[in-house]
C-alpha cells in the first residue's frame, strides 16, 4: 500500500492549517487533528473542494491521556499514514516564579508529551516499513535560552534535541526526520498566549505562508533542521560544528585543571 496519508496535529488553525493546504495541494490524503472539530470541519470541506484529497478529523485533546492514546493508536493501525507533523503546541505560564504551575503542566504535556508519543508510534511503523516523514515543529527559541518564557522555549530545546536524536535512530531505516525552527511567525499563538504581536518589528514576523513553504522547501531539500528565516545555512553548520568540538572533552575521567581538584 503507498502511504500517502499526512497526519498533522494542531490542524485547525496556523501553521497546521497552512500545512494541510499545502499537503493537499501536493495530493496528501489528510487526517486533521486539534480540539476545534467546527474550525477543522470548514478547513477540510474547502480543501476536499479544492483539490479532491480525502479529508478525515480527529477531535482530541492530546494533552488529554486517552485522547493521546487514540491519535497514537491509530499511527500505529493505519498503513496509509506516511507523514506525521506534530505541529500542535502552546505558549502558556509565563515566568516561571509567578506561573500557575498547572500552565505549565500544560505546555509540556502537549509541547513534550505528546509530540514524544506519536513521534514513538510514527517512528514503530515506518521504521518496520523502511519509508515515512516525521515533521516536529520547534522553534527559533531552542536557541535563544536568554529570551521568552523558559518552559516554551525549553520544551522546544527538547523538541530540538529529540528531533536530532530521532534521525541518527532512524536514518539508517529510511525515515525522513526534520525540525523545523519558526521564527516570530503570525498566527493566533500570540493572542491566545497574551503577546502583542503588534508590538514586535515587522521585520521580524514571517506570514505563515511563507514559513510553511519554506519548511517544505527544507524537507525537500533533505534538511534535518530547517530555520526559514536564516539567510545562511552555514551559521548553523558552524553552531554544530562547534557543539560536535566540545565532544571528545564532555567526559573525562579526571576534572579540569582549573576546579582545583586533586
Ligand atoms: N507562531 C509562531 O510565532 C511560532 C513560532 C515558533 C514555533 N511555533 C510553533 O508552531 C506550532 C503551531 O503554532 P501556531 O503558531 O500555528 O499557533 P496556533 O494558531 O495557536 O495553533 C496551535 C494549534 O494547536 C492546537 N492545539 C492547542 N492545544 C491543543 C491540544 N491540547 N490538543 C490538540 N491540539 C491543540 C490548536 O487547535 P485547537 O485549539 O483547536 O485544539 C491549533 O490548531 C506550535 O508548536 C508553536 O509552538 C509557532
Amino acid at each position: 500500500m503507498t502511504a500517502h496519508k499526512t497526519l498533522i496535529t494542531g490542524a485547525s488553525s496556523g501553521i497546521g492549517a497552512t500545512y494541510a493546504d499545502r499537503m493537499a495541494k501536493r495530493g496528501e490524503d489528510l487526517i486533521l487533528v486539534a480540539r476545534n472539530q467546527g474550525r477543522m470541519e470548514t478547513l477540510a470541506a474547502r480543501l476536499m473542494a479544492e483539490t479532491g484529497v480525502a479529508v478525515e478529523i480527529i477531535a482530541a485533546d492530546l494533552a488529554d491521556q486517552h485522547d493521546l492514546k487514540h491519535v497514537a493508536a491509530r499511527l500505529y493501525d493505519d498503513p496509509a499514514i506516511g507523514t506525521l507533523v506534530n505541529n500542535a503546541g502552546i505558549v502558556a505560564g509565563g515566568a516561571v516564579s509567578t506561573a500557575d504551575p498547572e500552565a505549565l503542566d500544560a505546555t509540556i504535556n502537549l509541547n513534550v508529551r505528546a509530540l514524544t508519543r506519536l513521534s514513538a508510534a510514527a517512528a514503530n511503523r515506518f521504521a518496520a516499513r523502511g519509508h515515512g516523514k516525521i515533521i516536529n515543529i520547534a522553534s527559533v527559541t531552542a536557541l535563544m535560552p536568554e529570551q521568552f518564557e523558559p518552559v516554551y522555549l525549553a520544551t522546544k530545546a527538547y523538541v530540538l534535541a529529540f528531533t536530532e536524536a530521532l534521525h541518527q535512530e532512524l536514518h539508517a531505516h529510511g525515515v525522513v526526520v526534520q525540525a523545523v525552527l519558526p521564527g516570530v511567525t503570525r498566527t493566533e499563538i500570540w493572542e491566545r498566549s497574551g503577546h502583542d504581536l503588534s508590538a514586535l518589528p515587522t521585520e521580524m514576523v514571517m506570514e505563515v505562508g511563507d514559513m510553511v513553504d519554506a519548511a517544505i522547501a527544507g524537507l525537500d531539500m533533505g534538511e534535518l533542521v530547517t530555520i526559514p528565516s536564516l539567510p545562511d545555512a552555514a551559521d548553523w553548520n558552524s553552531y554544530k560544528t562547534a557543539r560536535l568540538a566540545l565532544g571528545p572533552n564532555l567526559s573525562l575521567s579526571k576534572p579540569a585543571a582549573r576546579y582545583g581538584v586533586h
